[in-house]
């Protein structure tokens, strides 16, 4: 889904269901818009727009991106995991529980 100022794409997320599980994946926001509550409003539509069946939503993002797991804490989201990928960058996966 995305998020539209006039006819400009300012953000965008995407949903991967598998199974009872879906990937909140690619969140962006143009970065002349960021700040300005775009991003918390998509990953919202994104919570809202997990169809039935799915019970449990995730995304992994860089442990160092202490803004965006800031953001993801305050949409109920909890770490659960650390890996490292090949290229030695810390990834931390949170989850929460569709409500
Ligand atoms: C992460 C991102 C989607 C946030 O979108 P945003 O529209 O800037 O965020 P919002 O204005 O809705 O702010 C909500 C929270 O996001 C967090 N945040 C993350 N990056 C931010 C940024 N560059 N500017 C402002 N807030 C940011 C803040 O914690 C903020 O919380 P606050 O309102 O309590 O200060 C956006 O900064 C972005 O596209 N970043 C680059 C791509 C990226 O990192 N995507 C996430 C992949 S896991």
């Amino acid at each position: 889904m995305g998020a539209f100022d006039g006819h400009r794409l300012v953000g965008s997320v995407r949903g991967n269901v598998d199974g009872d599980r879906m990937e909140v994946a690619r969140l962006f926001v143009a970065p002349d818009q960021q700040g300005r509550g775009i991003g918390r409003l998509l990953l919202d539509e994104a919570v809202n727009a997990a169809p039935a069946g799915v019970d449990v939503l995730w995304l992994f993002t860089g442990a160092q991106s202490q803004e965006n797991i800031r953001l993801y804490e305050s949409a109920g989201f909890e770490r659960v995991s650390e890996r490292v990928d090949g290229l030695g960058i810390t990834l931390v996966t949170l989850e929460r529980k569709v409500i």
